[in-house]
C-alpha cells in the first residue's frame, strides 16, 4: 500500500466535499419543477453525479481513515438527500395550491364536438304514429315479408291474370335461390298482401294493420320503387259500410286534424266492392282566398286522396277461407310518404331517401 498515495485520496476526497461544500442548497432551491430538481439531484447523487464519483475513490484511501472520511462522505449525502425531499415537497405544495387558486376547471362544460344525436326517420315517425292510431282503435298489429308469393300479392286478392298491375312494368319479379321451380315470387307491390296471409290463418273476427315497405317500377318526384304502406282491414258479422265510414273518418281526423273535411269518392280495386277513395281538404289551401286555382299540392280541386279503401270482395274472404254469407268487412290502404309529405311539405319523395343528414335534421 502506498501511503502517499493514500494520503492523497483521502486530501482528494476532501476537497472534493469541500467543493461540493453546500451549493447544492443553492441549486436545488433555483430549480422550479420536478424534473429540474431530479436533474440537478442526479448531477450530485447520480451515477456519474460529483457525490458519486468520491464515494468511488473510497475502496483507495487507507484502513485507518476510511471509517473517517466515509462518514464524511455519508453525512453529505444524507444532507443533499434531506435538502432534495425538502426541495420536491416544497415543489409538489406549490403545484398543489397553483391548481386550487388557478380558475377551476367546469366539469360541466360540454366537449368540443357533442356526439350528434340521431332521431327515428321521418318515415318510421308516420308508420309507428299511425299504426299507434290504429292500436288505440282496437286494431292489432300485423306483419307480413317483403318477398311475396304471387298469390298473396294478387290470384287471392282476385286480381284477374292479365291485370296491368301484375305486368314486368309494375312489379319486380325474383327469383330465389332453393325456391322450388313452380313459386312465383315478387317484391309484394301493396302491404294488401298481409290480409290474405291474415285471413287464411286466423278466424274472424278480425282487426289488424300492418305497415312496411313495398315495391313498383316507378320513379319520379312522387314515386319511388320502394316506398311504405300501411295496411287495414276489419271482418266480422255484420260489418257495414257505414263501419268504414266511421272507422276511417275517426282515423283521417286523429292523423290531419279534428275539422279536416272527408269525403268518400267511388273507385275501382279487384280486392273491394265497392270500392271508395278517401279524400281530405286540402291542407295547404285549406282557407279558400280565390287562390285556389294556383295550389300545386291539390290541383285546385280542394281536395287530396289519402286512402284507398272497400268493402272486402266476397271472392277474397272465400280465397282465404272465410264464409262470405256470414262475414263482411272493410278494408283499407295508405302510403305513408304521401302522409309525410304533406304533414312536412316535401315537395320530392326522393328526399326521403337520400339520406342526407341536412334534410334529415330538419325533423
Ligand atoms: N293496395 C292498394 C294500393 O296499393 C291500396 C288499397 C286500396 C288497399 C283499397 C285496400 C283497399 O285495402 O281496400 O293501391
Amino acid at each position: 500500500m502506498n501511503d502517499t498515495l493514500g494520503t492523497d485520496v483521502a486530501a482528494e476526497i476532501e476537497a472534493g466535499l469541500a467543493t461540493l461544500g453546500e451549493r447544492f442548497r443553492g441549486a436545488f432551491a433555483a430549480c422550479n419543477s420536478e424534473p429540474e430538481l431530479r436533474a440537478a439531484n442526479a448531477a450530485i447523487l447520480g451515477k456519474k453525479g460529483e457525490l458519486t464519483s468520491l464515494l468511488k475513490l473510497l475502496g483507495r484511501v487507507p484502513p485507518e481513515r476510511r471509517r473517517e472520511i466515509g462518514e464524511q462522505v455519508n453525512a453529505t449525502r444524507a444532507r443533499v438527500e434531506a435538502c432534495f425531499s425538502g426541495r420536491l415537497l416544497e415543489l409538489a405544495e406549490a403545484a398543489r395550491k397553483a391548481d386550487l387558486e388557478a380558475t377551476p376547471f367546469d366539469l360541466t362544460l360540454p366537449g368540443r364536438t357533442p356526439a350528434p344525436r340521431g332521431h327515428l326517420h321521418p318515415i318510421t315517425r308516420v308508420k309507428d304514429e299511425i299504426l299507434d292510431n290504429f292500436r288505440s282503435l282496437g286494431f292489432e298489429v300485423a306483419w307480413g315479408p317483403e318477398v311475396e308469393h304471387e298469390s298473396n300479392n294478387f290470384t287471392k286478392l282476385a286480381f284477374p291474370p292479365d291485370h296491368p298491375a301484375t305486368d314486368m312494368q309494375d312489379t319486380f319479379w325474383v327469383h330465389v335461390a332453393g325456391a322450388p321451380p313452380d313459386a312465383r315470387l315478387l317484391l309484394r307491390t301493396h302491404t294488401s298482401s298481409v290480409q290474405v296471409r291474415e285471413m287464411s290463418t286466423h278466424a274472424p273476427p278480425l282487426a289488424i294493420v300492418s305497415g312496411g315497405a313495398v315495391y313498383r317500377r316507378d320513379d319520379d318526384p312522387t314515386h319511388s320503387p320502394m316506398f311504405h304502406q300501411i295496411e287495414g282491414f276489419l271482418v266480422d258479422e255484420r260489418v257495414t259500410f257505414a263501419s268504414l265510414k266511421g272507422v276511417l273518418s275517426e282515423f283521417v281526423r286523429r292523423l290531419y286534424g279534428p275539422n279536416v273535411p272527408v269525403r268518400f269518392r267511388p273507385s275501382y280495386f279487384p280486392f273491394v266492392e265497392p270500392g271508395a277513395e278517401v279524400d281530405i281538404g286540402c291542407v295547404f289551401c285549406s282557407l279558400d282566398d280565390g287562390t285556389r286555382t294556383s295550389c300545386r299540392v291539390c290541383k285546385g280541386s280542394g281536395w287530396l286522396e289519402v286512402l284507398g279503401s272497400g268493402m272486402v270482395h266476397p271472392a277474397v274472404l272465400e280465397h282465404c277461407g272465410i264464409d262470405a254469407e256470414r262475414y263482411t268487412g272493410f278494408a283499407f290502404g295508405l302510403g305513408v310518404e304521401r302522409v309525410a309529405m304533406l304533414r312536412y311539405g316535401i315537395p320530392d319523395i326522393r328526399l326521403l331517401f337520400e339520406n342526407d343528414p341536412r334534410f334529415l335534421a330538419q325533423f
